[in-house]
């Protein structure tokens, strides 16, 4: 496993495999981007193709590749190791990992293969049903073209009890897994039976293609209409938005993700040439998504129904995409509309054209909520109340004051009212800003106060070759605080037992997060000092240790006149030293 591991590491780009993922921009010598692990506006996801690490300073995730492809993907390290070296073509002998791990694994892979089996079984049924089968009728009804129902690997799941029970069992399934996958359910005595029937088949699948369960629609107007797949190890609703396996180059080169709600109208949008579309599959639409999508895209404009739930829907994803940083637009369909019909009726340009009246989300938010103008003063009161706060979220200036002066119009009041009203709730979040700034800072100056483990610990990480002479500078003496002691004790004990150190090496062996995180943002960091002004950082250390040694022999040597007075000279002609050269350290 560890010599897999280094050959991934050798011959994997992390650049190239998180931008897969996440947007990233160039910035400096690193890249940075919206982090995928936790709700951000402005980027604080760091990637380090020097150190093959990535770092957020936000929420503290990183590591190296592995570490992202775990927490990306939702894998244990084992599967990392096996998923990335398929993909770099390098075999794996030993598949060492803890029993734990295996059967995870082995769990999560049991469901991968019985959910492949079943959407084959599904197809295969499909292509056998003939043409005066209601699924055949059904499907030419709906209009979906071979194209289409192939790459999408749509199936049929007959009116009958057993026939996926029957296969699964033929073939040598575990039934037990098979239940856990949803597909089958145990009877009450003895055996089981199917859990889909009478069904069109839609699997669905993770970014990689893999089937992770499905949804089921009867051909007739019986009830549940769709019926899904339960939460599984391999399944969890609202976790992944439908189609993004497909769409996600689409979205890359577009730049837009259109945003749908169902299965027929993400596939009959991609069928009319639509490829940059995506399906929330009739949830809501969840930071899990909004994360997934703003990897790929720059923009969204989510299509609502314009009934009662397409406006709340619309409503409820404002704050969504006002704490993630994706721009956001709302488009309405006219009654009676989904995407689905729409483009069967209007074609392609026609739907564009409908894209193209998209609204901004938060125009389309103050629109639905100020609509029954004019309105009495209580509830002019009460529509300033609920917008402001979400419109002093909007980040773009511009964009906020233009829909400052709307609302003041929409509602009936002065803008300089809006404005100053606005710049108070402003105040109250810039006021936390402010307070966050401050402990920021505070913090800043108690780090500063202990210089010495911050230079210490940049000099260690990003001058490696300067380790035996920090160490003989006895540069541990001053340090202060308490990771940094333990990382460079660490630093130390491999550099003794192993005569070499590479930092990137170095997280892994670290005992905690805290020091892990420590670690990490000194590897992110610039390195303080230049090559040339190694040497002279390295003699001051030693200086300042050496002056701290005798301040404690002062200590000591009270009491006895002839000790002080030695003392004394050493710390004069260490002073003099000091200031002879011109000093790095503060
Ligand atoms: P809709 O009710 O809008 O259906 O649900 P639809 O997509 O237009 O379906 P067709 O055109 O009648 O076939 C939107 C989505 O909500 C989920 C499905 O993913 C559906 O595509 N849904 C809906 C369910 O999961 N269960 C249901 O019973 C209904
Ligand atoms: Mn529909």
């Amino acid at each position: 496993m560890q010599s897999v591991k280094e050959e991934i590491k050798r011959t994997a780009d992390i650049v190239q495999v998180i931008g897969e993922y996440v947007q990233l921009k160039k910035a400096g010598k690193n890249y940075m981007g919206l982090c995928p692990f936790h709700a951000e506006k402005s980027p604080s996801f760091t990637v380090s193709p020097d150190r093959q690490i990535f770092h957020c300073f936000g929420c503290k995730k990183g590591g190296d590749i592995f570490a992202f492809w775990m927490a990306y993907h939702g894998t244990s390290f084992p599967e990392a190791v096996r998923d990335l070296a398929e993909r770099y073509n390098i075999p794996i002998q030993d598949k060492y990992s803890s029993i734990q791990e295996q059967q995870q694994i082995r769990i999560r892979d049991g469901l991968l293969k019985i959910n492949d089996e079943a959407a084959r079984c599904f197809e295969e049924a499909l292509h056998q049903a003939s043409a005066c089968d209601p699924v055949v009728k059904y499907l030419e009804k709906r209009g979906l073209s071979n194209e289409i129902i192939s790459e999408f690997r749509l199936g049929y799941a007959p009116e009958s009890w057993e026939r996926l029970t029957r296969r699964l069992k033929a073939r040598g399934f575990d039934m037990s897994a098979a239940v856990q996958a949803g597909l089958i359910i145990p009877k009450k005595g003895e055996g089981h039976y199917d859990r889909f029937r009478g069904r069109l088949m839609f699997p669905i699948f993770n970014l990689r293609g893999q089937v992770i369960g499905f949804g089921g629609r009867v051909l007739n107007d019986a009830l549940p209409k769709y019926l899904n797949t339960p939460e599984t190890p391999v399944f969890h609703k609202g976790e992944f938005p439908y189609g993004l396996h497909a769409s996600y180059q689409a979205i890359r080169e577009k730049g837009t993700a259109v945003i749908v709600e169902g299965y027929m109208d993400l596939l009959s949008l991609r069928q009319y040439g639509l490829n940059e579309v995506v399906a929330t599959l009739g949830t809501a639409l969840t930071p899990h998504h909004i994360r997934k999508i703003k990897g790929y895209a720059k923009e969204a404009v989510v299509v609502f129904d314009s009934d009662e739930a397409g406006t709340s829907a619309a409503l409820r994803s404002l704050p969504l995409f006002l704490n993630e940083g994706l721009p956001a637009k709302a488009a309405v369909l006219p009654r009676g509309h989904d995407p689905d019909t729409f483009v069967r009726e209007k074609g392609l340009n026609g739907f564009l054209s409908m894209l193209d009246t998209a609204v901004p989300i938060f125009q389309f938010f103050l629109d639905q909520k100020v609509k029954q103008a004019p309105l009495g003063i209580e509830a002019k009161v009460e529509a300033l109340k609920e917008i402001l706060p979400v419109l002093s979220q909007v980040r773009n200036r511009v964009q906020r004051s233009l829909y400052a002066a709307r609302l003041a119009e929409r509602i009936g009041i002065k803008e300089k009212l809006v404005l100053s009203e606005l710049q108070k709730a402003g105040q109250r979040s810039s006021q936390q800003d402010l307070n966050r700034a401050f402990a920021e800072d505070a913090a800043r100056s108690v780090r500063q106060a202990h210089i010495g483990d911050v230079q210490v610990l940049n000099l260690l990480v990003h001058h490696p070759g300067a380790v035996s002479d920090l160490r003989d500078a006895d540069c541990m003496s001053l340090l202060t605080d308490s990771a940094t002691c333990k990382i460079v004790k660490k630093i130390f004990e491999i550099y003794d037992r192993e005569g070499g150190l590479s930092p990137e090496r170095l997280e892994e062996r670290l005992e905690s997060d805290e020091l892990r995180i420590r670690f990490r943002e000194a590897l992110m960091a610039q390195s303080i000092y230049s090559e040339q002004e190694v040497p002279q950082a390295v003699q001051e250390i030693e200086i300042k240790a050496r002056q701290s040694r005798l301040m404690n022999a002062i200590e000591a040597a009270r009491g006895n006149p002839q000790a002080l007075n030695q003392v004394l000279l050493e710390l004069k002609a260490l002073e003099a030293r000091r200031h002879s050269s011109p000093g790095l350290l503060p």
